[in-house]
């Protein structure tokens, strides 16, 4: 299947089949589609749950306006956010950089103060907003991996990101959670949404051309 037909084969899945499960190899997949996933200046500022626990599934179902999607899935993904940009953050993964590529301690030494600086200069709410968009992207790429390995996916931001964060103890950790994707097969018998037009659209609305 090439990736056109793919993105035409997902849809946003409303009812998973509880019996089917992903396998080990295909969830890890999923999520190494997200962690390459690329993020302003490379900070990466989110991290991944992934949630089996069938008991912290149906909580989350409680707080997410009883769609049935985490529940039923077969592996939840919560994607959580950093709650703001600190100096240690940034050190951290420019540390990880600079042992990676083997380059002098120095090398960054400039960039990452500029960084310190600019987030310094911004809000904790706008830089949470910043490294929110980052975490959007990693989602795309993960839903499009599910896509071409034919596992199902619905994006969802429709919980309370409150009670998720104090269920899991999100804040604790200085994390705000932002989206989860629920992982699965589809249930080809009642997904009332599978056999329904995909609507977008027209590319007539959609793309102007500048030449
Ligand atoms: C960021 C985001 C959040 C969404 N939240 C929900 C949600 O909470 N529940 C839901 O059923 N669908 C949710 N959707 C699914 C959209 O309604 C769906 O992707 C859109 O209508 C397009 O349809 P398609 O995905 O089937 O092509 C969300 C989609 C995105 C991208």
């Amino acid at each position: 299947m090439n990736l056109i037909d793919a993105l035409n084969w997902r849809y946003a899945t409303k009812v998973f089949d509880k019996t089917r499960k992903l396998t080990n190899e295909e969830v890890n997949s999923i999520i190494e589609a997200a962690r390459l996933a690329p993020t302003s200046s490379g900070l990466q500022p989110f991290e991944i749950l992934l949630i089996t626990n069938q008991e912290l599934k149906n909580k989350i179902t409680e707080i997410s306006y009883n769609q049935q999607m985490p529940s039923d899935c077969s592996h939840l993904l919560v994607f959580a956010v950093w709650d703001t940009y600190t100096d240690e953050r940034i050190e951290h993964i420019y540390d990880i950089t600079t042992n990676e590529r083997d380059v002098t301690p120095d090398k960054y030494s400039a960039y990452k103060q500029r960084l310190k600086t600019i987030f310094a200069s911004r809000t904790a709410d706008q830089n949470f907003a910043h490294a929110s968009h980052q975490a959007y992207i990693a989602l795309g790429f993960a839903m499009v991996q599910a896509a071409a390995i034919k596992v199902d996916t619905v994006p969802m931001e429709g919980f309370s990101p409150e009670e998720l964060d104090k269920l899991l103890q999100l804040r604790e950790k200085g994390l705000k959670s932002v989206l989860l994707l629920p992982l699965g097969y589809r249930d080809e018998a009642n997904d009332w949404l599978m056999t329904m037009k995909k609507v977008r659209h027209p590319m007539s609305e959609f793309l102007t051309i500048i030449d």
